[in-house]
């Protein structure tokens, strides 16, 4: 049997699988384990599932001298050191694929409401501002037949990109593997939407530079890393309506201070990282960490190891 450590209860059954097998140390709270708390508990444990919000250095690897697996509940593994890891042979397991679809709803979910107000409207309807129907109410922008820039082909960037065949989008897009330069999508896009991994060369990839390329009647979204845009650029871009608005699921830091200016910043929505939110996905999320860690653990190889291998 060997001992894991759990930083937060995890919905569905799987959990109670990896309980079948192994010593389950699980945290407890809502809040992350502090990260004294998890360098200590983690340093008991021979595998360790984390979430985003945990953030394995090197510093804390260095402190786990028994951790032979990292599990990481998420698609995206910036908040672990790779090198440190790989540096000790310890592979890191992702939750791919199953959130996908969730993820390129929410995306769609933000494009239709920052394009057509819809946080305004429910604003309106609530505090009596709404007197009565007018032509020149509440106007937004159309989604259907507009152009969509995706920065990032992924996954999720192509499922987004069948959505707006639905809504007779012409889809540009612009990733590590081709596409279109970055800049000319950002003339040309009604909406940007960001899908691309937070990685070294994608820290403050939409920048003020960027911001002051698109156009002032178009809309940035932003599902996949806060990192990845600029928060003071971008409030100065609100601000000064360089861009029509953005629609947020994901900043840098979660969550912002209440005082935090963007949240005052105008034609912004900001969503409580929620992309992979819906019952089913965090079940199957917590189903594919769980596969990974007892994988691991019983010396096979993860069935979703980062990086994946080469395709082919
Ligand atoms: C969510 O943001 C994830 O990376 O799974």
């Amino acid at each position: 049997m060997a001992r894991c450590f759990v930083t937060r209860d995890l919905p569905g059954s799987a959990l109670e699988r990896l309980r079948a097998a192994h010593d389950v140390d699980l945290w407890p709270d809502r809040l992350p384990p502090p990260p004294d708390v998890l360098r200590e508990r983690a340093a008991q444990a021979d595998g360790l599932l984390c979430l985003l919000t945990d953030a394995i250095d090197a510093g804390l690897i260095a402190a786990c001298p028994d951790l032979i697996a990292i599990s990481n509940l998420a698609v995206g593994v910036n908040n672990v050191d790779l090198a440190a890891a790989t540096a000790r042979g310890i592979p890191v397991g992702y939750t791919p694929d199953v959130l996908t679809e969730s993820t390129a709803d929410l995306t769609f979910a933000l494009i239709l409401a920052i394009a057509r107000r819809l946080p305004e409207g429910m604003e309106a309807v609530r505090d009596g501002s709404w007197i009565t129907w007018e032509p020149a109410f509440l106007l937004g922008r159309d989604v259907g037949g507009a152009t969509l820039g995706i920065v990032g082909m992924g996954r999720i960037g192509h499922a987004v990109a069948q959505r707006a065949e639905g809504f007779a989008m012409t889809v540009v897009q612009s990733s590590r593997s081709g596409g279109m330069p970055l800049g000319d999508l950002l003339e040309l896009a009604d909406f940007v939407s960001i899908h691309c991994p937070l990685t070294p060369g994608t820290r403050d990839l939409i920048g003020a530079e960027q911001l002051r390329l698109m156009k002032p009647t178009a809309y940035l979204i932003n599902t996949a890393r806060g990192g990845i845009v600029n928060q003071p650029a971008l409030i100065t871009a609100l601000r000064e309506g360089w861009i029509a608005g953005a629609a947020l699921d994901v900043t840098d830091p979660e969550p912002l201070p209440a005082d935090d200016p963007l949240l005052d910043a105008p034609n912004l929505i900001v969503l409580p990282h929620v992309g992979s939110a819906t019952h089913a996905t965090r079940e199957r999320m917590a189903g594919l960490a769980v596969d990974n860690l007892l994988a691991a653990l019983a010396g096979d190889a993860m069935p979703h190891r980062y990086p994946p291998p080469p395709a082919g």
